[in-house]
């Protein structure tokens, strides 16, 4: 349905140069980047925050995958959209008013993306299905890079690439979370189009051969 695509997160990246980290994604020929923004409420981590993106975006022509690990996403999304996100994706689990929010991003012509957590089920995005841009399926709990990718999520993968075809509707699905050359390709099997790589990305001995596997 769609062509596979590897956003690299900048969350990997040298944070004292981070435009240099996009540089390198550039450089290689890739045209998003994942932006992982965090509260250290949703999640126990800091990242950064709008200001950081309207500098990036002043470096870099990149897609902004911008990924918010928030717990009140709502109220950042302007912010985020004037800074120049060009997908926002918010998180399903939080409580606060997720179709409004969905609906604010398309507004302000972005895509709008949900994410869902491990151990969140598809249902609870039932209501949401029609509105989004991308589903975001967590392959590790979300708040720091390097971790073991969780290979009980391939069947939520699966489970979401029929509901899309049996529902005719169209949006990415994207995993994040120790995606590796072996697990990209499980990924990918199991019906994932686009894939977040930190650490496999920015410490790959062969990132050329990497990208291959991802998007070839
Ligand atoms: C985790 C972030 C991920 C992270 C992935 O909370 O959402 O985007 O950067 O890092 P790796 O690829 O190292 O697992
Ligand atoms: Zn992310």
């Amino acid at each position: 349905m769609f062509d596979p695509i590897l956003a690299p997160s900048i969350l990997a990246g040298n944070h004292a140069h981070l435009a240099e980290s996009e540089a390198i994604i550039a450089k290689h020929g890739l045209k998003w980047v994942h932006l992982d923004i965090m509260d250290g409420h949703f999640v126990p981590n800091l990242s950064f925050g709008p200001q950081t993106l309207k500098d990036l975006r002043k470096e870099s022509k990149l897609f902004f995958d911008t990924h918010l690990m928030l717990d009140n996403p709502h109220r950042y999304i302007d912010a985020f959209a004037e800074a120049g996100a060009d997908n926002i994706t918010i998180h399903v689990e939080p409580d606060y008013p997720i179709l409004e929010t969905l609906k604010r991003i398309k507004a302000l012509g972005k895509g709008a993306g949900i994410s869902v957590k491990p151990k969140t089920e598809l249902g609870v995005l039932e209501s949401y299905w029609e509105h989004i841009n991308l589903l975001l399926i967590m392959t590790v709990e979300p708040g720091f890079g390097g971790q073991a990718f969780e290979p009980e999520m391939l069947i939520k993968i699966e489970t979401a690439a029929q509901l899309r075809k049996d529902r005719g509707l169209s949006f990415r699905i994207e995993v994040d979370g120790g995606i590796t050359e072996e697990t990209v390709t499980l990924c990918r099997e199991a019906g994932a189009d686009t894939f977040v790589a930190g650490t496999a990305f920015f410490k790959a001995e062969d990132r050329d051969g990497f990208i291959r596997v991802c998007e070839g």
